[in-house]
Formats: C-alpha cells, sequence, structure tokens
C-alpha cells in the first residue's frame, strides 16, 4: 500500500465536499478520477498535496503520516513528519508551476538542494538522468518560457521524480496537449507505474482514464452517508 486515506471530512462553510471518504492505492496502480465539475476532485487533490487542511480524517504514505484523526478532528504532524510525507508524494499541476526564473535544471534542483538531501554533484547527475529520461537533456539550461507544452510537462514530471516520491498526480494531464502527446505521457505514465510508483489522474479525458488506468473512481463516491 502506498497513500491511505481514512475517513476524510472537507467542508467550506456550510459546503461538504468531502465526507467520510476512505481511499487506498498501491503500488503499479494508475487510478482515474473522475466526475462531473464542483465535485471535489481538486480539493482532494489539495488535501493530499498538504495545501488544503482535512477537518476529521487521517492522511499517510507507508506510514509517513501527514494527519491522524483525533476522534474529533485531524491532528497534522510536525514540519519535519509533514516534510517526510510530502517528499512521498509527487504532484504534476495543470499549468505545471515551474519556477519562470530557473533553467530547467535548476527547476529539478531546487527542492532537494534546499533540504540537502545529497550532494549538489550527485543531485545534478540524477537531475540530468532523469531529464535524459525524459527525453528533454538538451533542454537543462533554457528557461521554462521557451518549451513546448508537452515539455514544461516532463520538465514538471522529472522534477516531481527527484524526490523519489512513491505517489504521484497530476492534475488533468492532457488538457493542454494534442492527441499524439497525450499518448506520449499516457506511456510514460504506464511506465512509471510498472516502474512501481503509483499514480492518482484527475482528468475530464474519459479515453485517456480507459486507455491508461487500472481503475477508475468517481468524485461522486467522496460523500458517504454511513
Ligand atoms: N477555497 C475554497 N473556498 C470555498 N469553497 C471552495 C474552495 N475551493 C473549492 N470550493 C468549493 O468546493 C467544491 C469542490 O470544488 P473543486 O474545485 O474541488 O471541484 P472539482 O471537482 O475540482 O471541479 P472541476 O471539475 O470544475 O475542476 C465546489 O463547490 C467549490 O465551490
Ligand atoms: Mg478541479
Amino acid at each position: 500500500m502506498s497513500l491511505t486515506v481514512e475517513k476524510l471530512h472537507k467542508k467550506y462553510k456550510e459546503n461538504q465536499v468531502i465526507q467520510n471518504f476512505d481511499f487506498q492505492i498501491s503500488p503499479g496502480e494508475i487510478v482515474i478520477l473522475l466526475g462531473s465539475s464542483g465535485t471535489g476532485k481538486t480539493t482532494f487533490m489539495r488535501l493530499i498535496n498538504n495545501l488544503e487542511r482535512a477537518d476529521r480524517g487521517t492522511i499517510q504514505i507507508d506510514g509517513h503520516y501527514l494527519c491522524k484523526d483525533n476522534g474529533k478532528k485531524a491532528v497534522y504532524e510536525n514540519r519535519h513528519q509533514q516534510r517526510i510525507y510530502q517528499n512521498s508524494l509527487g504532484m504534476v499541476f495543470q499549468d505545471y508551476q515551474l519556477f519562470p526564473n530557473f533553467t530547467v535544471l535548476e527547476n529539478l534542483l531546487e527542492a532537494s538542494l534546499a533540504q540537502k538531501l545529497d550532494s549538489k554533484e550527485n543531485l545534478t547527475e540524477r537531475a540530468m538522468t532523469l531529464l535524459s529520461e525524459m527525453e528533454i537533456k538538451e533542454k537543462a539550461t533554457v528557461y521554462p518560457s521557451t518549451l513546448s507544452g508537452g515539455q514544461k510537462q516532463r520538465v514538471a514530471i522529472a522534477r516531481a521524480l527527484m524526490l523519489e516520491p512513491s505517489v504521484l498526480c497530476f492534475d488533468e494531464p492532457t488538457s493542454a496537449l494534442d492527441v499524439d502527446s497525450a499518448n506520449r505521457v499516457g506511456s510514460l505514465i504506464r511506465q512509471l507505474s510498472e516502474d512501481g510508483k503509483a499514480i492518482l489522474i484527475v482528468t475530464h479525458d474519459r479515453s485517456f482514464g480507459q486507455e491508461y488506468g487500472t481503475r477508475i473512481i468517481s468524485s461522486e463516491s467522496f460523500i458517504n452517508q454511513a
């Protein structure tokens, strides 16, 4: 098991978006999260990425907790524990969120250098290997503004992989891509799952979900009455 979410609750004012929701994802799975607009898909992604606070529930990856429910509310771990959790989860945003003033290579190095995870030399070697796997090694020294959409996305994927996450999340990975580029990222995602990552994808693209997903869940299941 990688990511485990138990009895998650989240509401905005009177709007209960997620209620008593349980979710698990294992290495090798590609879970597709489908559902109508406004049903909480982005909210769920933000919760597991620690960009939003849960009201109730427990969230963990491989025994590293982000928060635990104490019977009354979700209690968040200390910053150090939260950091360990967050390093286990990579996120590729819909708009990629690359740093515009950093080169491609600097984008990859930023988080791991800031956390002093290894020497600069070793981290640079790892970054160049990832860029080469993503077939964008020759773009290492350019700035993100000079890249195509598909290239930016592959930089964002390489950056997410720098911290060796066990879970990788994608928000609408194909919305900005033509069919060929979408299939290219689909094959890449499949390869990552075969390498043992657990993949969670929010998409409105049903044919992509059916082609590449190993399991499809609906955001209508975020609300559980029980
Ligand atoms: N920061 C916020 N403050 C208040 N309400 C919010 C906030 N973020 C989301 N909501 C509400 O929570 C609900 C779920 O929103 P969310 O963005 O998670 O939906 P979604 O499933 O991602 O929709 P879409 O498919 O359109 O992207 C909506 O009713 C939305 O208005
Ligand atoms: Mg959304």
